[in-house]
């Protein structure tokens, strides 16, 4: 499929809309946002160098989900935190995974961290299966309290960012 990613800008605030604020999509993630969430991301990842990118369908120029990293301390070690969207009418056609080896890419140029970490719900087949089909190594089993108040029983994927 031939796609891009693109720094996320000002204007995209229909697209985070769709990606968080509908429950089908949110379905692994604590359920659909609210307005006021939805437009408090829309502002931080608008923010230059936020690491927030949305994922432009090559052929239509259209916007059609997103992929992103955010520093994280996890287990005493500063890392990258990455995650990934797709819209539905996209989705089963390799974008999500296709987006991710150009966010790869870029994160290994930025340099700064040994490892990058992803952590997909245990029930989210699809994005389990990404983290596989990229390289990732799965350490095992974490529990998060995402959204705060509910507990979410995640895998922990790495992935080396260093040759
Ligand atoms: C997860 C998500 C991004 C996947 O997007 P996508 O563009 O369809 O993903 P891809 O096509 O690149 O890859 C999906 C892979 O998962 C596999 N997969 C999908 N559903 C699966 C299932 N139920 N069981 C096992 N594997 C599954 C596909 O076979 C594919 O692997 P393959 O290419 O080796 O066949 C998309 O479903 C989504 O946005 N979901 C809602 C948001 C979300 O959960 N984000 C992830 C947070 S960690």
């Amino acid at each position: 499929m031939d796609l891009r990613i693109e720094p996320w800008e000002d204007s995209d605030g229909d697209l985070v809309r769709k990606l968080t604020g509908d429950p089908a999509m949110m379905e692994h993630l604590g359920g659909a946002e609210n307005e006021e969430r939805i437009a408090d991301r829309q502002r931080r990842y608008a923010e230059p160098d936020s690491g927030m990118f949305k994922i432009v369908d090559g052929a239509t120029g259209a916007a059609i989900g997103s992929v992103g990293f955010w520093e994280r301390t996890w287990r005493d070690e500063s890392v990258l935190e990455t995650g990934w969207s797709v819209l539905p009418p996209h989705q089963g056609r390799g974008a999500a995974a296709s987006a991710m080896r150009q966010l790869i890419a870029l994160a290994q140029a930025e340099g700064g961290y040994g490892a990058m970490h992803a952590f997909p719900s245990v029930a989210n087949a699809a994005s389990n299966a990404i983290c596989r089909k990229l390289g990732f190594e799965l350490l095992g089993p974490c529990e998060f309290e995402y959204p705060p108040g509910s507990l979410m029983r995640c895998n922990d994927w790495r992935l080396p960012l260093t040759a």
